[in-house]
Parts: structure tokens; C-alpha cells; sequence
């Protein structure tokens, strides 16, 4: 499932960012290719903008998408609440769920297949993670201009970046959405800004797998600049 129903403020004015273009195709194209790629992958449910559902259908089918059965749904405010209402989407029968957002246009399918082999493999939730190249610093956040005071610092070698997708027995990820919108409605339950974390918070077992650079989000304008490079380079070495 893709969550694509996002604005996009970090990426500046424009269309959504999941309609914004990326060689000549939004990038929402891209990263449903990209899943689409695998042989393991029979469904792709996209969650569009609320206002944009019927654009995204004439998307998705202006870009011919491997013969891959596409849904598309309308997403909600939060990025988990898009997750949930594709989730709804997926038939009961579905072993296996990843989640992949749409701004990550560029993921390898060794990482997609590394990730559902994983989930073959016993675990119920997994993700993609790079080791970090800065180091981290926790800190008391302080009022914009203000300098922040660190409060420590942890071990690099013990912290990972993680990326989409990320995968999952599909009860699993059921449940603990069902639980935490259960939660959220009593005026609780987890702040988390991945799937997994609510597989954490509800205390599941996560496991990472090795993630890829090229599966970097597009958030900033100048990871666009990146991702128009990497895309270059790769049209050019599949020319020779
Ligand atoms: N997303 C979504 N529904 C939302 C918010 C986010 O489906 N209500 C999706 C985005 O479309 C994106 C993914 O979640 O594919 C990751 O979110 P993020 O990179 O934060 O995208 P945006 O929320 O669109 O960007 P920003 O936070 O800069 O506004
Ligand atoms: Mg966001």
C-alpha cells in the first residue's frame, strides 16, 4: 500500500508531492513501478490526495503498470490514517502488507524483495535501514533563533535511518492501527511517524533489513536535485 495523500509542505508550493514530476512521471508513478517490479507483489492500493482520487485512476493508468492490479482509495490528514484507509483496501486473505511511500520513488526491487523475504522468513514486522553518516545529537528544543542545549549524545554505530517499504503480516498491521485509532479516539495513543513504531509501541518485535541510498525520501527541494541525478545516471548505464 502507498500512502500518497501528503501536501508536500517541506518540498514548497506546488501540486501535491506525490503528483509532483520526477523525470518526466510524478513520483508516485515511480515508487508504484518500483513495488510493481517485484514478482512477490499482486495488489498495489494507493491512497491519493482526498480531492485528487480520480486524477490519480487516470495516472496510474496513463502509465502502463506491469499488468499489477492497482486500487486506488482516498487518503486522510495524517500519514497513518492514509495507511489505515488502504489498509481497508486489501483483501482479508493477504498474508503480506508493505508499506512504501509514495515520496520514495527510487527504491531498489532488491530492497523490496529483501524485505518480503524477510517477512516469508518469520518475522512480523520488518524494515529497510541505513547506518547514519552525522552524528546525532538529542536536545531541549528552544524557541526558533535560540540556541538548543544537547542533551546527549548516542552511539552512532547503534542508530539506523530507516526507509519504506516497510512489511508486514497484514493482521499485525491491522490490529495495531485498529488499536491506536481506538486509542487516538479516547484523546491517547502513540506519536509515532512510521508503521512500525506502532508495532513497537503496542511492544511487537521489529527486525531490520539492509535499506538502499537510492530509497532516500523526497522531503527537501534538493532531494528532488538528487533524485533527477540518480534517475539520470540509471537511463544512462541501461543506454550501454
Ligand atoms: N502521506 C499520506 N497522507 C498524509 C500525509 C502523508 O499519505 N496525510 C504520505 C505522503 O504522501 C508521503 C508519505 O506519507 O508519500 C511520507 O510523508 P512525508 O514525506 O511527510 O510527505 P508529506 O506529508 O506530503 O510532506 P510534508 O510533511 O513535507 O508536508
Ligand atoms: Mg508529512
Amino acid at each position: 500500500m502507498v500512502p500518497a495523500a501528503g501536501r508536500g509542505e517541506r518540498l514548497g508550493p506546488g501540486a501535491p508531492k506525490a503528483l509532483r514530476e520526477l523525470g518526466g512521471a510524478p513520483l508516485l508513478v515511480h515508487a508504484v513501478r518500483a513495488l510493481a517490479r517485484s514478482r512477490s507483489v499482486g495488489l498495489v492500493v494507493v491512497a491519493a490526495p482526498p480531492n485528487g482520487v480520480a486524477e490519480v485512476v487516470g495516472l496510474l493508468d496513463s502509465h502502463g503498470l506491469d499488468g499489477k492490479d492497482v486500487r486506488v482509495v482516498a487518503g486522510g490528514a495524517t500519514r497513518q490514517e492514509s495507511v489505515r484507509l488502504g489498509l481497508a483496501a486489501i483483501p482479508e486473505q493477504t498474508e503480506i502488507v508493505l508499506v512504501h511511500d509514495a515520496a520514495r520513488p527510487l527504491v531498489p526491487v532488491e530492497v523490496v524483495d529483501a524485505v518480503i523475504g524477510a517477512v516469508r522468513g518469520g518475522a512480523g514486522a520488518v524494515v529497510p535501514a541505513v547506518p547514519l553518516a552525522d552524528t546525532v545529537k538529542r536536545v531541549e528544543p528552544a524557541e526558533a533563533g535560540r540556541p538548543e542545549p544537547v542533551l546527549d549524545t548516542p552511539d552512532r554505530a547503534t542508530l539506523r535511518a530507516v526507509q519504506t517499504p516497510q512489511g508486514f503480516r497484514r493482521e499485525l498491521l491491522a490490529e495495531v492501527h485498529a488499536k491506536a485509532l481506538s486509542e487516538a479516539a479516547a484523546g491517547g495513543g502513540p506519536a509515532v511517524t512510521d508503521d512500525a513504531g506502532l508495532v513497537e509501541w503496542y511492544g511487537g518485535q521489529v527486525v531490520v533489513v539492509p535499506g538502499h541510498e537510492e530509497a532516500f525520501k523526497v522531503t527537501r527541494p534538493l532531494d528532488l536535485v538528487l533524485a533527477e541525478a540518480v534517475l539520470a545516471r540509471r537511463r544512462a548505464s541501461d543506454g550501454f
